[in-house]
């Protein structure tokens, strides 16, 4: 009984992570870069995207996994033409969106471009409510490779179009569908990878695997230490909804903004690669910092969120350790990977020496000895525990393996 028991729970928890867009791509945390922070409106053009993509060369990011090149909000004209269809704003795009995506993919690179459920995107050009079957065939005709769609104007109230409240009414999931819907009709053309944007709004991770290939689980990343905070930490609770083919959208990273110091970066950078976000950096690669590109270029974390297995860690209470506070990133966290497990030590809201015994960690089947490596640091070693010093907001990043 206990047995048949098992299987059933097996056959539903497959069931729950059935995955709509189930089309080969997605099965890892997308890598890459997108628009918005840089100069928001201003940066969705042909030269930015242009530049972007020469540095992801130039700077060894190809090389390293990093792949879109995302145009956010603004790319087009405030209003369609004659027969209903998009217009690339032609001073941004002054050889039209598919001359860029041919160059991108030229590159080896992919192209991703934003959208609204509503009739109008956040600011203020046409989105696609009532049009996702023709604005499809349009990102298909370009060859774009990533849609990211957005949650304004969207369903407030009855009447009148467009709706202006700031807080839509119903459910979200309502007007995902029909554009998840027009994603797979085109499957056999072009993979789309469908990213949903409805800042976290109805528990979006408990039905997004349905919907897309990744979902954003929050408000806006507005670059500062409370955003990283309040993101990095509701993390933990929905770690169990990311998996191959469908991902927590923990939003794009604020690297190199002012509001940030190094070691804050660290830990924006090592939290969001454990929990399986996708790693969109934002922000300007002319002008990027060497300390800020180090931590970008980290191999062992890239690899950490590449993981084949893309199970996000999780919080765990090591003995004597204190109670998570809402809203403050908890100091222990692991994760599982292909080939053992990752620990991640955040000096989320004290400096200090913070140490786990491996025995206290789920996951490690005992106290080993086990292999070791932190992958900011680069040191390593055998045994049963791991102990740093670590600065008030900075973060350590430990695989574990088996000796
Ligand atoms: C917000 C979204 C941001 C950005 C912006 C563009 O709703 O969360 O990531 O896309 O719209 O207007």
């Amino acid at each position: 009984m206990k047995s048949r028991l098992n299987l059933l729970f097996l056959i539903l928890g497959q069931l729950h992570v059935t995955r709509a867009l189930n089309n080969g791509i997605g099965l890892k945390p997308h890598l890459g870069w997108s628009s918005w922070n840089v100069a928001q409106c201003e940066a969705a053009s042909e030269k930015y995207a242009l530049d972007a993509a020469a540095k992801f060369i130039s700077l060894g990011l190809r090389d390293l996994g990093y792949e879109y090149i995302n145009i956010d909000d603004c790319w087009s004209t405030k209003s369609r033409d004659s027969s209903g269809k998009l217009v690339p704003d032609p001073s941004k795009w002054p050889n039209g969106i598919k001359a860029v995506v041919d160059k991108i993919h030229g590159m080896g690179l992919k192209f991703g471009l934003y959208g609204c459920a509503g009739q109008w995107t956040c600011a203020g050009y046409p989105a696609s409510e009532g049009r996702e079957v023709s604005d499809v065939a349009q990102l298909v005709s370009w060859g774009v490779d990533f849609w990211k769609y957005d949650n304004c104007y969207t369903p407030c109230n009855q009447n009148p179009r467009p709706q202006t409240c700031t807080s839509p009414a119903g459910n979200t999931k309502t007007w995902y569908a029909p554009m998840r819907d027009a994603i797979l009709g085109v499957q056999n053309m072009r993979k789309i990878h469908f990213n949903l944007c409805n800042w976290g709004r109805d528990e979006v991770w408990t039905w997004a695997a349905q919907y897309g290939h990744s979902w954003r689980m929050s408000v806006d990343n507005w670059g500062d230490w409370a955003s990283v905070e309040r993101i990095g930490s509701a993390a933990a609770a929905i770690s169990q909804y990311s998996g191959p083919g469908g991902f927590n959208d923990l939003d794009m990273l604020y690297l190199g903004s002012p509001k940030l110091n190094t070691n804050q970066e660290r830990l924006h950078f090592g939290l969001w690669a454990i929990a399986k976000s996708p790693l969109v950096l934002g922000l300007n690669l002319a002008t990027i910092s060497n300390a800020t590109l180090d931590i970008i270029r980290n191999k062992g974390i890239i690899s950490i969120n590449q993981d084949a297995l893309g199970k996000a860690a999780t919080t765990f209470r090591p003995p004597g350790a204190p109670a998570p506070v809402s809203g403050k990133i908890y100091p222990y966290w692991v994760g599982p990977l292909t080939d053992g497990v990752v620990i991640g030590l955040c000096a989320g809201t004290a400096g200090g020496r913070y140490s786990v015994e491996f025995k206290d960690v789920p996951g490690l089947g005992g106290a080993g000895p086990y292999a070791w490596k932190e992958m900011y640091t680069g040191q390593a070693g055998r045994g049963s525990r791991v102990a740093f010093d670590i600065a008030l907001h900075d973060m350590r990043v430990i695989k574990v393996t088996n000796v």
